[in-house]
């Protein structure tokens, strides 16, 4: 298994993965829609040893509270049902917080699973006056910090790029 940066031959790939991995086509025209619009920070590939792919994380720029502060949204994560619960997952999720801190982006905003997330190192983000747009964003939204003063005195409402606003 070989994790790296998502290279254009891998579109396919990873649109298949996606439409397998949440059983709709949704995640995958958003990360169509995203690379097309020049929107994608980061995105990130798992393959398997016939270079197959079978796992993906992408990143995408966040607003708070208007401003732009180098702060992205990781949306989607995904793992082929066959290669879960071995720490492909938090190792996509691992490799694309140390790109990104190596960037220099000050944060990374989740809206998922508390459970999945906080064992990769997110925090409640309603702990730190953030909110979003979708209405279980109280329990659901979280922050990770990648600089250590990336959180002091920012707050507000995190706008994700246009695209999410079909979910
Ligand atoms: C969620 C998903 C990406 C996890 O991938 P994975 O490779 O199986 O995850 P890992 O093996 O790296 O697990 C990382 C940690 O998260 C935990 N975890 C994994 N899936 C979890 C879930 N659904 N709920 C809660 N915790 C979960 C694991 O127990 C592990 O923690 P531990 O090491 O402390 O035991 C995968 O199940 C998937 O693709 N699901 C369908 C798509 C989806 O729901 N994506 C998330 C959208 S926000």
């Amino acid at each position: 298994m070989l994790i790296r940066v998502e290279i254009p031959i891998d579109a396919p790939g990873i649109d298949a993965l996606l439409r397998r991995a949440f059983n709709r086509v949704d995640e995958a025209q958003l990360i169509h829609d995203l690379r097309e619009d020049g929107q994608l920070t980061l995105g990130a590939v798992a393959t398997d040893d016939e270079g197959q792919i079978i796992g993906y994380v992408a990143f995408s720029p966040v607003s708070v509270a208007g401003e732009d502060r180098q702060w992205v949204g990781l949306a989607p994560l995904a793992v082929d049902e066959r290669w879960r619960g071995q720490g492909i997952g938090r190792q996509l999720v691992y490799d694309g917080l140390d790109s990104l801190n190596e960037f220099g982006y000050g944060a990374v905003v989740v809206l998922g699973d508390p459970a999945l997330y906080a064992r990769l190192g997110f925090e409640p983000a309603l702990r730190y006056g953030l909110s979003c747009r979708w209405p279980d964003c109280e329990t659901r939204f979280q922050v990770h910090r990648l600089a250590d003063d990336a959180l002091e005195g920012v707050s507000g409402r995190v706008e994700y790029a246009e695209h999410f606003n079909r979910f």
